[in-house]
Parts: structure tokens; C-alpha cells; sequence
């Protein structure tokens, strides 16, 4: 298999749904089978539980950046109430609506590098790897200023994303990689054919297609892109943005973050005292 398979499936270029929305089509693919991989199990319950936990200001409102089939955003508000959530995905929010039971989750179709809802929140979170899924630095730099403008004075912006060196561990070396792993829990195998393509400033994108092998033979298979970041990168936008690195873990139990650790979840706050963000009225 080749790049150019993967390309002629899932461009990873922008396309437009019918109401306009830029989408890369990941949710198209995914949407059936994403919650066979990323189940709405345990560990969900204990990423909404660590994400609680470090709220600084529940009354002041929670926003979900690519909220997928609301593996997080739903546990999350059976504990803390409403939360807000947008995702680009018509797929994605259609299983998310399956899967609610009445937890309130006020989910919104649109693309946060684009436009966020005209409100200030007291936490906004983008978990699962959904920051290195924007195509390029500079897409991630206006998602980050649109974050920071969209935070009340206080609050914070909660990124968990994968470390670069795990995907560069995983493909062990190999240029394009694959390699097959049985996920016990979930009771099937994935199979995951990587490639990791440095553009001219250097930035590493890594373009994957999944194979999703159920225990009966049958399967499922879909591509995505991620934009690798490591943790200086991620945080260096912030800083750009006016938001300021704080916590730092490798898993939601608190484990400390190391350089070969598979993950990071960082949070930047937006100070209290500061003068208005740049572009922002006094
Ligand atoms: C890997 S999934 C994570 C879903 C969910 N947060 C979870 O943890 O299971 C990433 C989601 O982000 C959405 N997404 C990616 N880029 C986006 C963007 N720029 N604007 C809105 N949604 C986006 C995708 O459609 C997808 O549903």
C-alpha cells in the first residue's frame, strides 16, 4: 500500500459539508466502527473524571473542542452538568446523539479553527489527539487564539495529544510501517499502516490507515492525518496566544509526563489580570 492509496481515499484536504463546514472526512470514516477502538468504557469515565477534577470554574461553562461520538463530552456532564461541544463531523454527531441518554450535551456542527460559539467558558478541552489533527501550524495557531479569546479570565484549555517519539517508536524505525496489535478489550485486532512525511519547515505529518479487524473476519478501515506536536511546540503556541503552561501528566491517574511517555495532557490558563488578549476590546 501507498501514499497515494491513502491519498485517493482521504485527501486529509479540507471538505466542504453541505452546510458549508470544512471537515477532512475522518468522521465519514470512522464514525461506524470509532467506537469499537475508543470504547465508552472505564477509561473514558476516568478522563471525565480527571477533567472534573481540574475545572476551575464549572459555573463558567465547558467547551469540547471535536467532541466525536461523545466518548468524553457525555460522561463529563453526568458529572458537571451542560457542556458545550462542537465537532466538524455530521457522522460523528449523529452517532453521539445514538449514543446520548439525556446527559445535556449541546453539540454544535462547525470547525474550531474557524469559529467558536460567542461565549467565554471557564475550561474548553480537545482530547484523543483531535489538536494534531489540524492540518498545519498555522490552523493550529488560530485555533489556539480562538481558544484564548473564548476563555474567561481564569479559566483553562485542557490538550491531551500523543508524543511524537511514540510514533516514531511504533514504527519502529520503518518508513513506511505497519504493524498489528490485538486490543484484548475490545475484543478484535487493529492494524495500523503509518507514514511520516517531514514538510520543508520540518513539521512531521503522519498519515495512518487503520484496518479494524473484528473476531468474526469482518472488518472496517479508515485513514487519518495527524500534524505531529510535541509538547514545546503546543506549548510555545499557547504562550503566542497569551495562555500560560501549567499542569502537565502523562495519563488522567496523574502519572507524571516523560519524554518517551505515549501522551501528554497539559493545560494553559488564561490569567486573571492581564490586559485584553490582542484583537480584544478594553
Ligand atoms: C479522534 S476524534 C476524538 C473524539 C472525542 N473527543 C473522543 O475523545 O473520543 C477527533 C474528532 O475531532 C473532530 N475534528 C477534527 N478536527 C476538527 C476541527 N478543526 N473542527 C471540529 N472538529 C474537528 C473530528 O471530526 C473527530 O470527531
Amino acid at each position: 500500500m501507498t501514499d497515494a492509496s491513502m491519498t485517493a481515499t482521504h485527501p486529509g484536504a479540507e471538505v466542504l459539508n453541505r452546510d458549508g463546514v470544512e471537515d477532512t472526512g475522518y468522521g465519514r470514516e470512522f464514525a461506524p466502527f470509532y467506537d469499537r477502538i475508543f470504547r465508552h468504557d472505564e477509561s473514558a469515565e476516568i478522563t471525565a473524571e480527571g477533567l472534573a477534577r481540574i475545572h476551575p470554574d464549572i459555573a463558567q461553562g465547558t467547551l469540547e473542542l471535536g467532541v466525536g461520538t461523545g466518548r468524553i463530552a457525555l460522561p463529563l456532564a453526568r458529572r458537571i452538568g451542560p457542556v458545550d461541544a462542537v465537532d466538524s463531523s455530521v457522522e460523528m454527531l449523529s452517532v453521539l446523539e445514538e449514543n446520548r441518554n439525556g446527559e445535556p450535551v449541546q453539540a454544535m456542527h462547525g470547525n474550531f479553527v474557524h469559529e467558536l460559539p460567542g461565549r467565554r467558558y471557564g475550561m474548553i478541552f480537545a482530547v484523543c489527539q483531535t489538536m494534531s489533527m489540524v492540518r498545519s501550524r498555522a490552523e493550529q495557531r488560530r485555533a489556539m487564539h480562538r481558544v484564548a479569546h473564548a476563555l474567561a479570565p481564569g479559566g483553562i484549555f485542557v490538550v491531551e495529544t500523543g508524543n511524537p517519539v511514540q510514533v516514531h517508536a511504533l514504527m519502529g524505525g520503518e518508513n513506511p510501517s505497519v504493524a498489528t496489535v490485538p486490543l484484548e478489550a475490545q475484543g478484535g485486532w487493529l492494524t495500523t499502516y503509518s507514514q511520516v512525511t517531514p514538510d520543508e519547515s520540518g513539521h512531521e505529518t503522519w498519515r495512518c490507515r487503520q484496518v479494524w479487524i473484528e473476531r468474526d473476519g469482518s472488518l472496517h478501515t479508515g485513514v487519518e492525518q495527524s500534524l505531529l506536536t510535541p509538547l514545546d511546540v503546543m506549548d510555545g503556541l499557547a504562550l503566542e496566544a497569551g495562555l500560560i503552561p501549567e499542569l502537565l501528566f502523562s495519563t488522567w491517574l496523574g502519572d507524571p509526563y516523560g519524554g518517551q511517555s505515549a501522551l501528554y495532557i497539559r493545560s494553559y490558563r488564561r490569567p486573571t489580570e492581564t490586559a485584553p488578549l490582542e484583537g480584544e476590546a478594553q
